[in-house]
């Protein structure tokens, strides 16, 4: 049976920082014929336009203009040649530029911004109205798509996860120190915790996947047969 074919459903992939959310979203889009969204992305290109119009400023951020410049920004996503998708900003690709360190530590304060926060809900909603979407970020699966069918929450030992970001960044030719790497994703978690706008939280329904001591492709192929399942009982 080809699950493209099939009644489409909505996932949702949320948890901590690295831990491997984007890479288990994009394995499962594939495998089912489904589009993939990486919120993350979504936020870390508003960080990207504060910083290109000098909203941040001396480690600060501007709050009040960033909300005021809001509809300047238009963040879409186009698909590469190999289907990957691509976060263009006002039309510029920004795919690498979005994942630089400058923008990782900036990027909780501004995704705690409200009205950052509804501007890219509202886009995320839009792209999964038509369901057939894995989408993954921090409150998908409580905030976005509270209907998801599927919801999975990812955890992973904070070692471990550093490992991986490091390895990633280092790959494309970063300099980072891996205590650096590992104080950013404790800040950030922290953050995206205790923020009082759709924090990071483990939706009630969510499947718990805890990733520390298992491979990718053992992750992809279980959450794939869960997926399946779900949507042939849809069917
Ligand atoms: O997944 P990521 O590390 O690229 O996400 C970057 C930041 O964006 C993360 O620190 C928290 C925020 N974020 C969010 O608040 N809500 C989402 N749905 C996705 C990301």
């Amino acid at each position: 049976m080809d699950p493209s074919e099939l009644k489409k459903i909505q996932i949702a992939v949320d948890g901590y920082s690295a831990c491997g959310k984007s890479t288990l979203a994009k394995g499962l889009a594939g495998r089912l014929g489904y589009i993939h969204i990486d919120s993350g992305a979504m936020y870390r290109a508003v960080t990207l336009f504060a910083i290109q119009e000098n909203i941040i400023a001396d480690g600060k951020i501007n709050k009040n203009l960033l909300i005021r410049k809001l509809p300047e920004i238009s963040i879409k996503f186009r698909l590469d040649n190999d289907n990957n998708p691509i976060t263009y900003l006002n039309e510029v690709n920004v795919e690498d530029k979005i994942r630089e360190i400058e923008v990782s530590d900036f990027v909780s304060e501004i995704s705690a911004i409200p009205e950052v926060r509804h501007k890219m809900v509202a886009i995320q909603q839009k792209m999964g109205e038509n369901k057939g979407i894995v989408m993954d970020g921090r409150d998908i699966g409580t905030v976005v798509f509270p209907d998801a069918e599927l919801k999975i929450f990812l955890i992973a030992d904070i070692n471990v996860r550093t490992q991986r970001r490091y390895n990633e960044l280092k790959s494309k030719g970063y300099d980072v120190d891996f205590e650096v790497v590992k104080e950013n994703l404790m800040q950030r978690d922290k953050f995206d915790m205790s923020r009082s706008e759709s924090p990071l939280r483990q939706a009630d329904d969510a499947m718990v996947f805890d990733n520390s001591d298992i491979t990718k492709e053992e992750q992809l192929e279980k959450a794939y047969k869960l997926a399946l399942s779900i949507i042939e009982n849809e069917n």
